[in-house]
């Protein structure tokens, strides 16, 4: 990204967006470790990132990340037991977490079942104790958007993000799990580099929208534009708009 503009990359399909982005969050988590040592990973939810998750968990991702210098956290959790089939930690525990050597007490999940004004606050003390206070950039926040144009927890309309003072944000979507947890937009917008992955056409008209010129600022996801860092848009071709 150059001037707040996102680089876009459109890859054939959905096969495609995985390991691309396995590329891209290899080399984002491996610059952060050369140069401090470390790498704070915010993991996603949803469908999109199980892909990924497995081909990073397997030969020859597996291999080419410091498993043991992470920290992970997440962009986003629903108000749900953590063994609950709607948990993104549950998700990301089975396609990837119990898989890799990260290090005992670096997995740092959002506790959902506290409900979303307590777990809210629970995780903004757990960021600050892990980053700092104030705290460091995350290195690498991976994100997804819905067909709505939502990111994270952060649904239409993107009224006041920019505003908020909070790292960790209660949320309320318009589907169910309705209760969520989510890294506020200033929070995710602190990191060095924001990871967005789209596959399918349903999300075409929403990718349109948010990187459309002038975007359209009622969706949250057009407001990923990090101040210092970058942000990369990974888009299969169907997301992209180029085909049905
Ligand atoms: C969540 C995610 C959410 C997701 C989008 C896309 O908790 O569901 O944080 O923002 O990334 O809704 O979801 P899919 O990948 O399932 O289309």
């Amino acid at each position: 990204m150059s001037d707040g503009v996102p680089e876009v990359r459109v890859v054939a399909d959905g096969a495609a967006l995985a390991e691309a982005a396995a590329g891209e969050v290899a080399v984002a988590l491996g610059r952060a470790v050369t140069e401090r040592g470390t790498a704070a990973v915010a993991l996603s939810g949803g469908s999109t990132p199980r892909e990924l998750y497995e081909r990073l968990a397997a030969a020859p991702w597996r291999e080419r990340i410091a498993w043991g210098r992470l920290v992970v956290l997440w962009g986003d959790e629903r108000c749900v037991p953590p063994d609950d089939p709607a948990s993104n930690f549950r998700m990301a525990e089975e396609a990837l977490l119990s898989k890799v050597p990260v290090a005992p007490g670096s997995v740092h999940r959002i506790r959902g079942e506290l409900g979303p004004e307590e777990a809210a606050a629970d995780y903004e003390r757990t960021l600050r104790a892990v980053l700092g206070d104030p705290p460091s950039p995350i290195d690498l926040v991976l994100l997804g958007i819905g067909a709505d144009g939502h990111t994270a927890s952060l649904f239409p309309p993107a009224v006041g993000l920019e505003a908020e003072r909070r790292l960790a944000v209660p949320a309320r979507a318009p589907e169910p799990p309705r209760e969520r947890v989510s890294l506020s937009l200033p929070m995710i917008n602190a990191a060095r580099l924001v990871l967005v992955l789209v596959r399918g056409a349903g999300k075409a008209a929403a990718v349109a929208r948010a990187l459309g010129d002038p975007p359209d600022e009622t969706l949250p996801a057009a407001h990923l534009r990090p101040a210092a860092g970058s942000a990369t848009w990974l888009l299969d071709r169907a997301a992209a708009g180029l085909e049905r």
